[in-house]
C-alpha cells in the first residue's frame, strides 16, 4: 500500500484552488437517475469516492461519459436502467451510494440496496432514511443485509410515491437527501421538518429544481418538494468543497503560513473561520479568496461539532491537529458521530498532549511535534495526521494513505505547490477497496463494527407506526 513520506516544519505559502465538492457531487450524480434526459455535472472532484459513484451507477444502467476536455465534466443518461441494484461491495465501499435509494424507487418503483453496516466513527444508520421513504408509502423489507423497497402500485399506473409531511428527528444530511432525490418524482408536495441546512442540500435542491421539481427552502429547517410525473435534464456546476478549502486553512495556521484558498466560499465556511480567528489567526476574505497567516503566538480555543451552520465534524479532525502546538488548553467536542476520534491516538504518536472523555477531547498545546511513523484511520483522519505532520520537525511517514485519495483532489500536487515537502511511495497493490475508497463514506475503513441491527442479527427496525399515519419521526 502507499505511503506518504511528508518532511515537516516548512511554512506553506502562495494560493491554492478549491475543487469541487465531492460531498454535493454524489447526491447530485445519483440524482441523474431521476430523469431519462441528459444531464450534465461540471466540477466533478477526481477523487475515489466519486470513481465509485460512476461504478454504481453503470451498474444500474446510466450511461456516463466523462469530458475529459472540460475538466471535470461528466454526462449522464438513464433512459432505463439494468438494475434496481446497489451491492453491498459497492455501499461498504463507500456509503453515499445508499442514496440510489431515494431515485430508484421514486422513477422505477423499487429498490434494493445494501444496508451500509457499521463503520469506524460511529454507527450511523439508516432509519431515519427507511422511516422517511415508508411515510411516503414504500413498502420497505430487509432481506439478507439489504433494504428492498417498492412504490404503492396504482392498479394500471406505474407505482408512485406519494408526498407527505417527515419530521426528522435530527437533521439527517443523508436522509435528507434520500428524501428529496425520492420526493422530487412523488405525487404531491413533501415537506422535510427539521431537515438539514448544509450547502451541499441547497447545491442539490439547485438541481432538483432545473429537472423540474420545485424545490423551497433549501438551506432553511423546512424543505418543501413539489413532486412531478417526469423530470428533464440539468446542467450544474458543483459547489467549490468546503472542507477542502477548509482543510487548506487549518494546515496553513498549522505551518505558520501564508496562504490563499481561491473559489471558496467564506459563508460555507463561518464556524471555522470564526474558531480561527479565535485561535489568533489572521485571515482576510475578500469575494472568492480566503488568505490566512499565522505568524504570532496561537492560543487554544473550545469548539463543539455541529449540523450547520456549526462547525463540520469533518473539520473536526484537522483542528484538532492545528490545536495540538496553539498555547494553553483546548476543548473539542465531537457531537454528530460518537467514535470520531480514532486519530488522537496518532497524534500523540507525534507528541501531542490529548486526553479523551466520551465526547470531549482536551489538547494541551506542546511548543512542537516530533515526525513518527502513523496510521489513517479515514479520510478526515488522515488529512489531519497530513496538517500536523507539515508542522511538525524531521519526517513523518503517513500510512494507509488510500483513504486521502477518497476526498481530495491532488493533495500532494496542491500542497507540493504551496512549498509543502511531501511525496507518495507506492506500495504493493492496493485490493478492490483501496482503489475505490473506503468502506464507509466520509468516516473510517471497516473497522469491523457493525451498526449493531445488521450484524447483530436482527434487522434495522422500522417502527411501528412509521407507515403513513405521522409519526416517523
Ligand atoms: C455526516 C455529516 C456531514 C458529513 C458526513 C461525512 C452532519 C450533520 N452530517 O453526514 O456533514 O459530511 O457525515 O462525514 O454533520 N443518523 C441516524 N439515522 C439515520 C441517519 C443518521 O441516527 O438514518 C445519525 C447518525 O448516526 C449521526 C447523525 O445522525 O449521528 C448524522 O448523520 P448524517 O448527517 O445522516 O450523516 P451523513 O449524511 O453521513
Amino acid at each position: 500500500m502507499d505511503e506518504i513520506i511528508i518532511r515537516g516544519g516548512r511554512p506553506l505559502a502562495g494560493t491554492t484552488l478549491v475543487s469541487g465538492a465531492k460531498n454535493a457531487a454524489l447526491p447530485i450524480l445519483f440524482a441523474s437517475i431521476l430523469s431519462p434526459e441528459r444531464c450534465r455535472l461540471e466540477n466533478v472532484p477526481k477523487v475515489a469516492d466519486c470513481r465509485t459513484a460512476r461504478h454504481l451507477l453503470e451498474r444500474i444502467g446510466v450511461e456516463l461519459v466523462e469530458l475529459e476536455e472540460a475538466g471535470s465534466a461528466v454526462v449522464l443518461r438513464t433512459p432505463t436502467i439494468l438494475s434496481y441494484e446497489a451491492p453491498y461491495e459497492l455501499v461498504k465501499t463507500m456509503r453515499a451510494s445508499f442514496l440510489a435509494l431515494g431515485p430508484l424507487l421514486a422513477r422505477f418503483g423499487a429498490a434494493r440496496v445494501a444496508t451500509p453496516g457499521g463503520c469506524a466513527i460511529g454507527s450511523r444508520p439508516v432509519d431515519l432514511h427507511l422511516e422517511g421513504m415508508a411515510r411516503m408509502g414504500a413498502d420497505v423489507r430487509h432481506s439478507h443485509g439489504y433494504v428492498e423497497a417498492s412504490a404503492p402500485s396504482r392498479g394500471e399506473s406505474p407505482a408512485r410515491l406519494r408526498g407527505t409531511r417527515i419530521a426528522l428527528p435530527f437533521p439527517s444530511v443523508g436522509a435528507t437527501e434520500n428524501l428529496m432525490l425520492a420526493a422530487s418524482l412523488a405525487i404531491g408536495t413533501t415537506v422535510i421538518e427539521n431537515a438539514a441546512r448544509e450547502p451541499e442540500i441547497v447545491d442539490l435542491a439547485e438541481v432538483l429544481s432545473e429537472m423540474g421539481a420545485h424545490v423551497g427552502g433549501a438551506g432553511s429547517s423546512v424543505i418543501e418538494v413539489h413532486g412531478r410525473d417526469e423530470l428533464g435534464g440539468f446542467c450544474h456546476r458543483v459547489i467549490p468543497d468546503r472542507i477542502e478549502a477548509g482543510t487548506f486553512l487549518i494546515a496553513a495556521a498549522a505551518t505558520g503560513g501564508d496562504v490563499t484558498v481561491r473559489g471558496a466560499r467564506s459563508e460555507h465556511l463561518g464556524s471555522l473561520l470564526e474558531a480561527l480567528s479565535g485561535a489568533g489567526v489572521d485571515l482576510e476574505t475578500e469575494g472568492d479568496a480566503i488568505r490566512v497567516r499565522a505568524s504570532r503566538g496561537l492560543r487554544g480555543i473550545d469548539v463543539a461539532t455541529a449540523p450547520f451552520p456549526g462547525f463540520p465534524t469533518d473539520l473536526q479532525a484537522q483542528l484538532m491537529a492545528f490545536l495540538c502546538r496553539a498555547e494553553g488548553e483546548s476543548v473539542i467536542t465531537e457531537t454528530i458521530f460518537e467514535n470520531r476520534f480514532m486519530h488522537v491516538q496518532e497524534l500523540v504518536r507525534l507528541g501531542a498532549d490529548i486526553r479523551v472523555d466520551g465526547s470531549k477531547a482536551t489538547v494541551r498545546g506542546v511548543p512542537s511535534l516530533e515526525g513518527a511513523e502513523v496510521m489513517a484511520t479515514d479520510l478526515r483522519a488522515s488529512v489531519c495526521l497530513v496538517v500536523a505532520a507539515l508542522g511538525a520537525a524531521n519526517t513523518t511517514r503517513l500510512q494507509r494513505v488510500y483513504h486521502l485519495d477518497r476526498g481530495y483532489e491532488h493533495l500532494e500536487e496542491k500542497l507540493t505547490a504551496l512549498g509543502a515537502d511531501l511525496r507518495r511511495v507506492r506500495g504493493p497493490a492496493a485490493t478492490f477497496a483501496h482503489t475505490f475508497g473506503d468502506e464507509s463514506g466520509d468516516g473510517a475503513g471497516s473497522s469491523g463494527a457493525s451498526n449493531g441491527s445488521v450484524e447483530g442479527g436482527e434487522p434495522p427496525v422500522l417502527h411501528a407506526g412509521a407507515r403513513g399515519d405521522g409519526s416517523a419521526s
